[in-house]
């Protein structure tokens, strides 16, 4: 193993709790946090499922007040954060407790930033631009994939632009992650699958990340372990131990990609859901296998490993041959779970290539990828994909 970097590197970490009913603790650590009116980003269809509710029972068993703020959609889009920051500041609220998918945890973010920074939120896209601390910030995903509630990420988009704007910054960590694995029954199929395979490429696309280190590698190779494990079982079934496992994925999966950063597929991921609103995993699930292929040459050696985390028994094989597998692997996994395969399966038009190719090549997540892209190089994968 590599044991000299020729960067800074750091590890950086939510407090975590985990657990079956673990929900039951989020007015505790509301209260901890000096909430006194607690700010809560959700959606409609978590409402739906009685989580809202339940969230609150536990608010005002603490005598907490709250405020639900529920307009946020997949992608979330600029005006939604401006919106949710100004009924913030009008409610005089005090913490900000996001109960729903990445959606939800990504515009919390976007409204923890405004509240505190000011401005718009197209200030702060790229990296490290946050100067003020954000109010107390818990987490509380209803899907396993996207690791927003450990990252250092929000991703927010721009509709009448047609961009996805990604914001990186120490600043926007949760406080607390708040995980418990009953709240991922009520997901639909496709979404669970969906969300199940954004875990895993940023599970592989840290592992490959030119910043992975010791303190990433252990929990991006496990949560390749663990998807493949579980991820069929618990789409198909709803089993609580697959569940569990899907849970822990995600976990390890953001923990290791907030601190390795991501690679190609999430640089080219990003336009698409910019341009088309296609929902996040399903872009990643589409050109996992196609940039894995790219990527292969390039960190041989670790893929070989990954090979062995997806269960194949590489005893007796060379590193490349191992390696080889992991596209072939990938796309079963994504196939059998019924997700599309080609951009044109979800309305992508060969028209759009050259402009989300631009915004691609210029995506945080490519520098960070073993081989950096350029345009005509990523102009070409998006027509293969096609
Ligand atoms: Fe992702």
């Amino acid at each position: 193993m590599e044991t000299s970097y020729d960067t800074l590197l750091k590890f950086e970490l939510p407090e975590i709790i985990y657990g079956l009913g673990s929900l039951s603790q989020i007015g505790q650590c509301a209260r901890r946090l000096g909430g006194e009116r607690i700010f809560l980003v959700t959606d409609p269809g978590v409402t739906e499922h009685g989580w809202v509710d339940e969230s609150i029972k536990y608010l005002e068993k603490e005598s907490l007040k709250h405020v639900i703020y529920d307009n946020v959609v997949t992608n979330p889009r600029c005006f939604q954060v401006e919106q949710g920051a100004k009924l913030y500041n009008q409610k005089k609220c005090d913490v900000i407790v996001s109960v729903g998918g990445g959606s939800p945890m990504d515009a919390a973010k976007g409204i923890a930033i405004l509240v505190s920074n000011h401005g718009r939120i197209h200030d702060y896209a790229g990296c490290n631009l946050i100067t003020q601390p954000i109010p107390p910030l818990i987490c509380v995903p209803t899907t396993a994939g996207t690791g927003s509630d450990v990252s250092q990420f929000s991703i927010i988009g721009d509709p009448r632009k047609k961009i996805k704007m990604t914001i990186l910054s120490r600043a926007i960590m949760a406080d607390i992650s708040l995980i418990d694995p009953r709240m991922l029954q009520t997901k639909p199929r496709e979404l669970m699958a969906a969300t199940g395979i954004d875990a895993l490429t940023h599970a592989i696309e840290a592992y490959v990340s030119s910043l992975a280190w010791p303190l990433t590698d252990p929990h991006a190779i496990h949560a390749i372990e663990l998807v493949f494990a579980n991820l069929q079982k618990a789409v198909d079934t709803r089993n609580i131990e697959a569940l569990e496992g899907m849970a822990i994925a995600s976990l390890e999966a953001g923990i290791a990609f907030s601190n390795a950063i991501l690679g190609a597929v999430h640089a080219l991921a990003h336009p698409l859901s910019g341009v088309y609103d296609i929902h996040h995993g399903i872009a990643n699930a589409i050109l996992l296998p196609m940039v894995i292929r790219k990527n292969l040459p390039h960190a041989v050696q670790k893929f070989a490993l990954i090979a062995s985390a997806m269960g194949l028994d590489t005893r007796g094989m060379s590193d490349v041959e191992a390696a080889e597998y992991v596209p072939q692997m990938a796309q079963e996994l994504i196939s059998n779970l019924d997700l599309p395969t080609t951009l044109s399966e979800i309305g992508v038009k060969a028209v759009d290539i050259p402009a989300m190719s631009r915004d691609a090549a210029q995506d945080l997540c490519m520098q960070t990828n073993p081989h950096c892209y350029g345009i005509e190089e990523i102009e070409s994968m998006y027509r293969e994909a096609l």
